[in-house]
């Protein structure tokens, strides 16, 4: 029997329960896993490349130390960014979003949500660059762009009136709906407590879609679902098939 479900399931930091997060290896096993949608991290380097990672610094997912920053690439990529997670992995680097892109050339079918991460560093030009990559590709109508910067999503807009973008942000907040009109945002990416409050029902009804993360339990499912939710993050997006 094949059962339809109107929820969307979206890989966080790509299969990222059972690979090293944000490496070409969990984005792979993400597609293998028929998902929806693949969630990911980008900072941008010393040299002004759009790398997958999710902290400001590579200390916990390689075997370097510093600031992405202070970082040229051409350093970045020689880290090795698997073995933290197993000794299996050591061969996988820190990617380039293009890398990422190049690979979702072919699967169009995936929604990406490149999650900027410039809410500590105020990367200058994030915006612009993830743009034009995104264009090289062809994906711009593909993506979502997140970020928690408040700022940076009125740029976003600035630069594309029609791009998807999502306000991030964690926990219950009581000014959701201005917020999401106030930075001209297409949808909303929030905890399941908000999404379950009578905050979250009523940014629904506002015409925000609702993307929820991070969802690791199966049974969280359905009761997602009957509130509205368009949309999970799971570091285990096989759990849902
Ligand atoms: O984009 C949703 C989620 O990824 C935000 O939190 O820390 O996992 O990037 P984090
Ligand atoms: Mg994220």
């Amino acid at each position: 029997m094949i059962v339809t479900r109107m929820i969307e399931i979206y890989a966080h930091r790509g299969y990222s329960g059972e690979y090293p997060e944000n490496t070409m290896a969990a984005f792979e096993a993400a597609c293998k896993a028929n998902t929806d949608g693949i969630e990911l991290d980008v900072q941008l380097s010393k040299d002004g490349e759009v790398v997958v990672i999710h902290d400001e610094r590579i200390d916990r997912t390689t075997n370097g130390i510093g600031y992405v920053k202070d970082l040229n690439y051409r350093q970045l990529k020689l880290y090795d960014a698997g073995s933290w997670f197993d000794r299996r992995y050591s061969r996988q680097s820190i990617p380039l979003l293009s890398e990422v892109l190049k690979m979702l050339e072919q699967r169009r079918s995936i929604t990406l949500n490149i999650e900027l991460k410039n809410n500590l560093i105020d990367y200058d030009g994030l915006e612009l660059k993830v743009l034009e990559l995104l264009d090289e590709t062809g994906l711009r109508n593909n993506a979502i762009l997140s970020t928690f910067n408040s700022k940076s999503l009125i740029r976003l807009r600035e630069l594309d009136s029609s791009v998807n973008t999502a306000l991030l942000f964690e926990g219950v907040p009581s000014n959701v709906i201005t917020d999401a009109r106030n930075n001209r945002v297409n949808a909303v990416h929030c905890e399941a407590a908000f999404a379950m409050s009578p905050a979250g029902k009523r940014t629904i009804e506002a015409g925000y879609p609702l993307r929820v993360f991070t969802v690791n339990e199966k049974e969280m499912l359905g009761k997602l679902e009957d509130a509205g939710v368009s949309a999970i993050m799971s570091d285990f997006p096989g759990l849902f098939n």
